[in-house]
């Protein structure tokens, strides 16, 4: 009973928590939305609960003890000491190694219930890397490749090949599975499945330096036919450019392509986030700032003012060059 009732209360503790924090960001690991996510709520609630248990007990022994076993008056003898009883030493070391040990099983089973190395049947098969300071997200099988915002159909498994450029990073949304590192030169796996139409927020948990706090992920899950309108639009390549516009000569003058693909226009990069369907992004430097024109327009003047430290350097563009710039951006639907 006493198990149940703490399952309970911590629950509902949870509950409440979750409930405050349950603005757009939330981010909060007692909430699930994917079966990937479920069992590692239940089993911290579980350890919670086991050692929340050991903590009221020891604890409320301890202050039972003091207030029963205080001196009285003006008692100034010890009382009687005791040594060596078996019973009391036997309890105390096997009733802890059962407890740990049924921790260690449960926690390895609930591992192994969500490791997977190859895409189940009908998954969707997403390449995620991690690069300082922005997550790259390809869809081999689709052909798309697009950076921040990773968008899924609701209810379909997907099945997250993680990589990285450079450091070591940690692919993190709560809210759908556990946390699984980007390490260079290796191959992780992770999946999960949103359950529900939404935006799951996640982000980079590995330090990989100064902008790591700034390493963003949005996971978008949709229905199945809006998902594929997106994959459609995202297949086309560069929307044309209107004659008036002389922001493509600009873009194509400098250093920007020589980091940003866009597809049917240049594709020389590939460093920094591929821009062919920049505007169908709602952020841009990994979600550190929504994608509006004049925060792009502050973006181009000077990274460093929304992202210290990028890696997109500040190319010191003149306002004339800035105004084309971004006004070629915004047709990047
Ligand atoms: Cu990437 Cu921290």
């Amino acid at each position: 009973m006493g198990k149940h009732f703490f399952y309970l209360l911590l629950s509902s503790i949870a509950a409440t928590a979750t409930t405050a924090l349950a603005g757009p960001e939330n981010l909060s690991i007692f909430d699930p939305v994917s079966p990937a996510a479920t069992p590692i709520r239940d089993l911290f609630m579980l350890v919670f609960g086991v050692i929340g248990i050991i903590f009221v007990v020891t604890e409320g022994a301890l202050i039972w003890s003091i207030i029963r076993y205080r001196a009285k008056g003006d008692e100034t003898t010890e009382p009687p000491q005791i040594y060596g009883s078996n019973p009391i030493e036997l309890a105390w070391t096997v009733i802890p190694i059962i407890i740990v040990f049924t921790l260690f099983l449960v926690t390895t089973r609930t591992i192994y219930s969500l490791d997977m190395q190859e895409a189940p049947e009908g998954a969707l098969k997403v390449k995620a890397t991690g690069h300082q300071w922005w997550w790259e997200f390809e869809y081999e099988d689709l052909g798309i490749t697009t950076a921040g915002e990773l968008h899924v159909p609701k209810g379909v498994p997907v099945f997250v090949e993680l990589r990285s450029a450079d450091v070591n990073h940690s692919f993190w949304v709560p809210r759908l599975a556990g946390k699984i590192d980007c390490i260079p030169n290796r191959e992780n796996h992770l999946w999960f499945q949103a359950d529900e139409i939404g935006t799951w927020y996640g982000q980079c948990a590995e330090f990989c330096g100064t902008q790591h706090a700034k390493m963003l992920i949005r996971v978008i899950s949709e229905n199945e036919d809006d998902f594929d309108s997106w994959v459609a639009s995202q297949k086309l390549p560069a929307s044309e450019t209107p004659t008036k516009l002389h922001g493509k000569e600009v873009f194509l003058s400098l250093a920007c392509v020589n980091c940003h693909n866009v597809q049917g226009v240049s594709m020389v990069g590939g460093f920094g986030p591929d821009l062919t369907h920049l505007m169908s992004r709602k952020t841009i430097a990994s979600g550190a700032a929504k994608n509006t024109a004049e925060n792009l327009r502050a973006w181009l003047q000077n990274p460093d003012s929304i992202k210290e430290g990028a890696l997109m350097p500040n190319m010191m563009l003149d306002d004339a060059q800035l105004d084309a710039l971004v006004e070629y951006l915004q047709t990047l639907k």
